[in-house]
C-alpha cells in the first residue's frame, strides 16, 4: 500500500500546476481482458495502477496468462484462448464490479466452472443483470438472493446468441454479453435505450472482432458474430476522465488555483462533468492533443468575479455516475440548488454512494438530501465550507473528493479523511500528486502512530480505543502483552522475579493481543485482569529481557498493520520514538483510583512506583508528548484534543 491511511488537509491551500491521471480504469480493464482472449503479445502502457485492474490482471494470470511488467511501465501479457485454463481457486474480484461483471461474461465462454468471489462490498452488489442474459445464452450463473450477489458461480460451455435489451444502463452488462458473444453461435445483439461507455465496442472492433454498432433512438444496438481477437500492441492507455473531476474540481473551487490535467480520454459522454461544470460559470476548457487525448484546463474565479452558480444535471450527462462525488463538491461551494436527477444508481455503487455523498456534504457545512432518485445540494458560497472529520465509507471516490472538499474549507482550517487508504482502488498517488499541486509535503504512506503512554488510570485504554476508532486504525494495548507473561508466569508456577524463567518464557511463548489475548492458543483475556497477574504484572515488566522481546514484537505490529494507535508506559520514549503523535496521559490520584475499582488504591500506587522507578525503561513522558490531564474531563473532549495535535 502506498497512500496514506488518513489525509490531513489544509483548507485554501491552492492548487497549481499539471498532473497525469492513473490510465483509464475501463479501458485497463477491457485491455487486460481482451490481451488475455487474444493468440499473442500484447504489450500495455499507462494500465491503471489501482487495485481494480490489478484484481483483472490476476485473475487472467490465474487462467493462465504469462504477465511480464517491465521498468518503462509496460505490462506484457502472452495471452491465446487455447491457452486458457480453469483457474485452480476463485478468482478473488476485490472491489471491482468491472472485474466481476466482464470476467463472467469472459468466462462464459470455457466449458469449465468458475467460481468469483469480491470483498464484502462486491458481495453485496446485484450480478442478476449479468446472470440472466448469460443465462439465456446457455451458461449457468449461481449466485445468491433474489438479486445474484457474489460469491458467483459460473459454468459456461457452449452458447447461442441472444437478443437482449438491458434493463439497466451499464456499459459492464454489456461487455459481459459482448464478451460471451465472442464464442457464441450466431449473432448477439444488445440493445441499449441510453448509450453507455462505449470501450469494449471500440477496442473489440481494434482488435478484429465482427461486431456493428447502429443508433437506436437515444440509444445503440450492437451486434457481434463469433470471433477470435488479435492483440492491439503496443496499446497506451490515455489518462482517466473520471480521476480528472477531483484536480478539475478543485482548480475551479479552491481560491487562487491554475491547474491543468494532461492525456485525458476524450471519449463520448466522458467529459460530460466539464459542460457542467461550464455551465456553473466555472473556468474550465478542454483542449484536444495531437495523440487523440485531451488538456483539462481548471482555475478558480478571479478575486471579485461571480462564484459558481447552482444548475441542474439529468444522469444521462454523466452516465456512470461516477463524477458525482466530485461534482457534489462544486455543488456545495455553488450559490443556490443544484439538482442531480435519476442518479439512484449511486445507491449500488461500492457503497451507496448517494448515502455518502450527502453526509460528506452535510460534513462540511453545506445542505444536500435525496428524495427518490433526484438529490439535490445547496450550497454555501466560494470558501464557506467548514473544517470536518469525514470517513471514506471505504470508498476510493469519497476519499477523493472529501479531500478536494477540505481544501475548499475556509482558509487555514484542517480537516481530517479518514479510510483515505480506500484510494489505492484507482489512485493509489493521488496524495502525493495533491501534495505536488499544492506545493506541500507528501503526506507519510501508511504509517500514522499515535503513542499514548501514562501511568494505571489515565485513562489509556478507554482513550485510545476510542482514538482508534475514530481514525480507523487498530489498537494495541502493550500492557496485556506484559500481562499475558506475567498471567503465563503465574501459570507455570514461575516466580515473577526468577528473572532467566520469565525472559525464556516470553521469548518463547506465542503473544496474540487483539480484543482477545491469547498465549499460546489460550484465551486468557479475563485472566489477565486477576488481583494475582496485577500483583506480578510490574515485577515482570521490569525485566529488560522480556521486554527487548516485547518491543520487538510491538514494532513487528505496527509494521504489519501500517501504524495503530499504541498504549503503555515507554511506547513514545522508547518503543516508536518517531511517532507522528505522543500522548501522555495523567489524572488526579484520586481519580486514577477511582477507575482502577478493581484494584485497591495501594496496589496502584505500589505498581506506579515499581513502573516508574525501574532500571529498564521506566514510565517516562517523552519530550515531545503532548500532556494530557484527564481529570474531570469527557472522552469525547480528550479524543478531539488528540486528533487536534495531527
Ligand atoms: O496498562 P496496564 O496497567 O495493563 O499495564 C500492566 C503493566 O505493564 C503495568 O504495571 C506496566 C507494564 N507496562 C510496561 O511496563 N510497559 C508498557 N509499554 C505497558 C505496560
Amino acid at each position: 500500500m502506498t497512500a496514506p491511511r488518513i489525509l490531513v488537509v489544509n483548507g485554501g491551500v491552492a492548487c497549481r500546476g499539471s498532473v497525469r491521471t492513473p490510465g483509464e480504469k475501463s479501458i485497463s480493464h477491457r485491455a487486460v481482458l481482451f490481451a488475455a482472449l487474444a493468440e499473442g503479445t500484447s504489450v500495455i502502457y499507462g494500465l491503471s495502477d489501482g487495485a481494480d485492474v490489478a484484481a483483472s490482471l490476476a485473475a487472467v494470470e490465474a487462467m493462465g496468462v504469462r504477465v511480464d511488467r517491465a521498468a518503462d511501465g509496460g505490462v506484457t501479457l502472452h495471452g491465446g484462448r487455447s491457452l486458457l485454463h480453469q483457474p485452480r481457486t476463485p478468482l478473488d474480484c476485490g472491489n471491482s464490479g468491472t472485474s466481476m461483471r466482464l470476467l463472467a461474461g469472459l468466462v462464459a465462454g470455457f466449458d469449465w466452472e468458475t467460481v468469483l468471489i469480491g470483498d464484502a462490498s462486491l458481495s453485496a452488489r446485484p450480478m442478476d443483470r449479468v446472470a440472466e442474459p448469460l443465462e439465456l445464452m446457455g451458461a449457468s450463473v449461481e449466485g445468491s438472493g433474489p438479486s445474484c450477489r457474489p460469491p458467483l458461480r459460473v459454468k459456461g460451455g457452449t452458447l447461442h446468441g441472444i437478443d437482449w435489451t438491458t434493463k439497466v444502463a451499464s456499459a459492464q452488462v454489456k461487455s459481459a454479453i459482448l464478451l460471451a458473444g465472442l464464442s457464441a453461435e450466431g449473432p448477439t445483439i444488445v440493445r441499449e435505450r441510453v448509450t453507455t461507455r462505449a470501450h469494449t465496442e471500440e477496442m473489440l472492433v481494434e482488435a478484429g472482432a465482427d461486431l456493428t454498432v447502429e443508433v437506436w433512438g437515444e440509444g445503440r444496438i450492437v451486434t457481434i458474430h463469433p470471433s477470435a481477437l488479435r492483440p492491439v500492441s503496443p496499446r497506451t492507455v490515455p489518462g482517466d476522465p473520471s480521476a480528472s473531476a477531483f484536480f478539475v474540481v478543485a482548480g475551479c473551487v479552491v481560491p487562487g488555483s491554475s491547474v491543468e490535467v494532461v492525456g485525458i480520454y476524450q471519449g463520448p459522454a466522458r467529459l460530460g462533468y466539464v459542460s457542467v461544470l461550464q455551465r456553473m460559470g466555472a473556468r474550465v476548457t478542454v483542449t484536444p492533443d495531437p495523440d487523440g487525448t485531451a488538456t483539462i484546463r481548471a482555475s478558480a474565479p478571479e478575486a471579485g468575479a461571480p462564484p459558481l452558480a447552482a444548475t441542474k444535471v439529468a444522469a444521462a450527462e454523466i452516465p456512470s455516475l461516477d463524477e458525482i462525488p466530485a461534482l457534489a463538491v462544486a455543488a456545495a461551494v455553488a450559490e443556490g440548488t443544484t439538482v442531480f436527477t435519476d442518479v439512484g444508481e449511486l445507491r449500488v455503487k461500492e457503497v451507496d454512494r448517494l448515502q455518502a455523498v450527502i453526509e460528506m456534504v452535510t460534513a462540511f457545512g453545506a445542505a444536500a438530501h435525496a428524495e427518490g432518485d433526484t438529490l439535490s445540494i445547496t450550497g454555501v458560497g466560494p470558501a464557506a465550507l467548514r473544517r470536518t472529520r469525514f470517513d471514506s465509507h471505504g470508498d476510493h471516490r469519497m476519499a477523493m473528493a472529501a479531500a478536494v472538499a477540505a481544501m475548499a474549507v475556509t482558509p487555514g482550517e484542517r480537516s481530517l479523511i479518514t479510510g483515505f487508504g480506500a484510494v489505492e482502488t484507482s489512485y493509489p498517488g493521488f496524495a502525493d500528486d495533491l501534495a505536488r499541486l499544492t506545493g506541500l509535503e507528501p503526506p507519510a504512506p501508511r504509517a500514522l502512530l499515535i503513542a499514548i503512554d501514562g501511568p494505571a488510570g489515565a485513562g489509556k485504554s478507554t482513550v485510545s480505543r476510542a482514538v482508534a476508532a475514530e481514525l480507523g486504525l487498530d489498537r494495541l494495548d502493550t500492557g496485556a502483552m506484559y500481562r499475558a507473561v506475567a498471567a503465563l508466569a503465574l501459570a507455570r508456577h514461575i516466580a515473577a522475579d526468577d528473572h532467566d524463567a520469565v525472559a525464556a518464557l516470553a521469548a518463547t511463548a506465542q503473544i496474540v493481543v487483539g480484543p482477545q489475548v491469547v498465549i499460546d492458543g489460550q484465551d486468557v483475556t479475563g485472566v489477565i485482569r486477576s488481583p494475582e497477574v496485577g500483583q506480578a504484572v510490574s515485577v515482570v515488566a521490569a525485566n529488560a529481557e522480556v521486554r527487548s522481546h516485547l518491543v520487538r514484537l510491538q514494532r513487528a505490529w505496527a509494521a504489519a498493520k501500517g501504524g495503530g494507535v499504541v498504549e503503555g508506559r515507554d511506547i513514545g520514549a522508547v518503543v516508536f520514538p518517531k511517532a507522528e503523535v505522543k500522548v501522555y496521559l495523567t489524572a488526579s490520584p484520586e481519580e486514577r483510583a477511582r477507575r482502577r475499582h478493581d484494584e485497591s488504591a495501594a496496589g496502584v500506587a505500589r505498581r506506579d512506583r515499581i513502573d516508574s522507578t525501574r532500571a529498564a525503561s521506566p514510565l517516562t513522558r517523552a519530550d515531545d508528548a503532548h500532556l494530557l490531564d484527564t481529570t474531570g474531563r469527557t472522552v469525547q473532549d480528550v479524543v478531539e484534543e488528540v486528533l487536534s495535535w495531527l
